[in-house]
């Protein structure tokens, strides 16, 4: 059934359907059909200066584009498929339409862990574009149902595989310079794809780093990201007791689960985070949706972690989500 599904979409070239990745869902159209990406711009309203994600179905289809090293040919055995984005340059100017590319001369290429979507780019035999299928400026979406709330009435299809498994977008690394580095934290971390090319990585979190550019490289990490249009709190766990001397009944709270024990919230205030940073991630961008929509909830709490692992990929998006808002600065 879901293979007659993807047959039909495959071929109606024209238009852009939702597909499941182990991140986030991604919204694709064939990445070298000029007007097909253009919907894909539309459904989001995503500005045309943010370039969009080159999804291919293994390493062999990146050839056809871009200029593949010695580092990223070792990346792609050791992380694809899986959560690992690379930017590389491409072989020409002329060989992605200028829209997916935003005139630059590299694309990000990501091999998804989704089966389905790389049976989908298989039978396409072109790359797909897939940024995140959500509203520009909304959390991204992990389950289909998130995608249908942003989308529907804007897509012809969504395939339905499932919630996603790791919550937050891939990592992106830049290879197209002599230096790699991290534009976007994600599951894979800087120093696990240091151990692979046996090459320093720059971490966006090292004050060189911070200190050396303040405008992102990846264009999207410029705008307003992963944001509820209700306000988001950031707090410290060790700021618990003055958290909860501060809540009232239009608050909501998003910890881990041994952290609510202690608000003793009602479940309508409340969002479980799991035991750990990987269950963190997953569930961060369902509680921002859930009590966006929830009727009575005005403001949404939610724990900080340390930035290490995927601990850094969760800090990064929620500080976009909560632009700068934490308790102990309220
Ligand atoms: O996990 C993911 O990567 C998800 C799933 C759906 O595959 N996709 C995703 O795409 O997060 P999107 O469009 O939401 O984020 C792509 C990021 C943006 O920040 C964009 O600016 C950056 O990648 N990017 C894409 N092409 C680029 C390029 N040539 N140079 C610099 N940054 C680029
Ligand atoms: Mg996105």
């Amino acid at each position: 059934m879901i293979k007659i599904w993807i047959r039909q979409l495959v071929f109606s070239r024209r238009r852009c359907c939702r597909f499941p990745t182990e991140t986030v869902y991604g919204i694709g159209a064939d990445a070298t059909n000029a007007s097909a990406v253009d919907k894909v711009f539309a459904a989001k309203n995503r500005p045309h200066d943010n370039p969009l994600i080159v999804t291919v179905s293994g390493p062999e289809m990146v050839d056809r584009f871009a200029k593949v090293d010695a580092r990223a040919k070792k990346l792609m055995q050791t992380f694809w498929p899986g959560s690992l984005t690379l930017l590389l340059p491409l072989v020409d100017d002329q060989v992605l339409p200028k829209n997916v590319t935003a005139g630059l001369n590299t694309a990000a290429f990501r091999n998804p862990d989704s089966k389905v979507t790389r049976q989908l780019i298989t039978l396409l035999n072109n790359p797909i574009v897939g940024p995140s299928a959500n509203l520009s400026t909304k959390p991204s979406p992990t389950t289909a149902a998130h995608v249908l709330h942003d989308m529907d009435g804007r897509i012809d299809a969504v395939i339905d595989d499932g919630p996603s498994r790791v919550g937050v977008e891939s990592t992106i690394v830049d290879l197209s310079v002599a230096d790699p580095a991290i534009l976007r934290p994600g599951a894979v971390s800087a120093d696990q794809i240091a151990q692979v090319i046996g090459q320093k990585v720059i971490d966006p979190t090292s004050p060189i780093a911070l200190s050396a550019s303040s405008a992102p490289k990846a264009p999207g990490m410029k705008y307003r990201h992963y944001a509820p249009s209700k306000p988001v709190v950031i707090f410290d766990p060790l700021d618990k007791q003055e958290l909860k001397d501060r809540l009232n009944e239009t608050d909501a709270v998003v910890a881990y689960e041994q952290l609510l024990y202690f608000f003793g919230l009602p479940a309508y205030n409340s969002w479980s985070l799991g035991a750990t940073p990987q269950t963190a991630a997953e569930e961060l961008f369902s509680a921002l949706r859930a009590f966006d929509d929830r009727q009575g909830i005005e403001r949404i709490f939610v724990q900080s972690l340390a930035k290490k692992g995927i601990g850094e990929a969760y800090m990064n998006r929620l500080e976009k989500s909560a632009g700068g808002q934490h308790l102990s600065i309220q």
